[in-house]
């Protein structure tokens, strides 16, 4: 019998080939729905492999069902939405989708930036709804962002590609990490500081740290009080990383400028989350990564882990 291989999306037929090829493999046959938690947990009973979501929740009652599974290849670079413990205890294989998607998911958190800073969406928006009927001297007059400091918090591959950018705007570079990358520090120009000094010192503070036990919740109502008043928060990694009612209070404060949002804390967001009534905000539906190529290119990544460790091989970006 031909080990079982289950994905958890509609993923593209001459991309998951390979796997169709030595595989029986079964597919949950929409692109824009997640998987029901029941099919799931039903479908990992037999399967060898899984290829998961980010929204799929990879926990010890999953884990435990799949008593064959070998390998899960998450679709992400992040995996806060497994359980690495009890995936290593059963002897699970992780993998994840790093590097490829690098530089889209930075060009997509700088573009966070600008549309926040330029107001970009709102301008959108009057064009759109025929409210615009003069050019005026301080028309949506946003900030600017060349020349200005900008404090990434996760100074990881992608933080480092945003600072990449972030000098083509003359920006001084500043980042917390949770230890100082000197190479980085020299061939980027940047800064290492405390978080208090990232905090106070920033323009931009961009969030890009992956999502753990010590990150939840780190951006609270003191740290956007030190942020100062003109300062846009950007967050293009995890939602939980920020409280987000600590966020909507320092809003409507005024502690912080405005915010630029890929993430959330419960995705997808309420249609009555505070957050979408505030015009200084700018929410984006997690497409951080989210270019055709580079979609594709995570797919094809977890397809290559999922072979290679079917077949006695090693995969390509083991996790743990
Ligand atoms: C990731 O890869 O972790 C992103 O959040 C989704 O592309």
């Amino acid at each position: 019998m031909k080990p079982f291989v289950y994905i958890t999306r509609k993923l593209p037929e001459e991309i998951i080939q390979p796997l169709q090829d030595n595989f029986d493999v079964e597919m949950w046959y929409k692109e824009d729905e997640p998987v029901p938690r029941e099919v799931l947990l039903n479908k990992v009973e037999k399967a060898s492999a899984l290829l998961t979501m980010l929204s799929e929740k990879v926990d010890s009652e999953l884990l435990e069902r799949g008593k064959q599974l070998k390998i899960i290849a998450n679709m992400a670079v992040g995996y806060d939405n497994i359980d690495l413990n009890v995936a290593e205890e059963k002897g699970v294989l992780i993998t994840n989708t790093p590097d490829v998607l690098t530089e889209t998911t930075a060009d997509l958190a700088f573009s966070l930036i600008l549309m926040t800073a330029r107001r970009t969406i709102e301008a959108a928006s009057m064009i759109q709804d025929g409210k615009w009927t003069s050019w005026a001297p301080r028309l949506l007059a946003g900030v600017d962002v060349h020349h200005k400091t900008i404090g990434i918090y996760g100074m990881g591959k992608i933080g480092q590609a945003v600072a990449h950018r972030a000098r083509g705007f003359h920006m001084r570079v500043l980042y917390h990490n949770r230890k100082r990358l000197i190479k980085v520090e020299q061939d980027l120009g940047a800064t290492y500081v405390s978080f208090q000094q990232l905090l106070s010192q920033s323009d931009f503070v961009v969030c890009l740290a992956p999502l753990t036990a010590e990150t939840k919740g780190i951006f609270g109502i003191q740290e956007f009080k030190q942020m100062k008043s003109s300062g846009i928060f950007i967050n293009a990694a995890r939602g939980a990383i920020v409280k987000e009612v600590d966020l909507i209070e320092a809003l409507k404060q005024r502690e912080i400028a405005g915010a630029g949002l890929d993430v959330f804390e419960k995705e997808p967001i309420d249609s009555d989350n505070q957050l979408l009534t505030f015009p200084n905000v700018v929410s984006l539906p997690h497409i951080g990564s989210a270019t055709e190529e580079t979609r594709r290119k995570m797919m094809s990544l977890c397809v290559q882990n999922i072979e290679a460790v079917l077949t006695g091989n090693k995969p390509i970006t083991l996790v743990r």
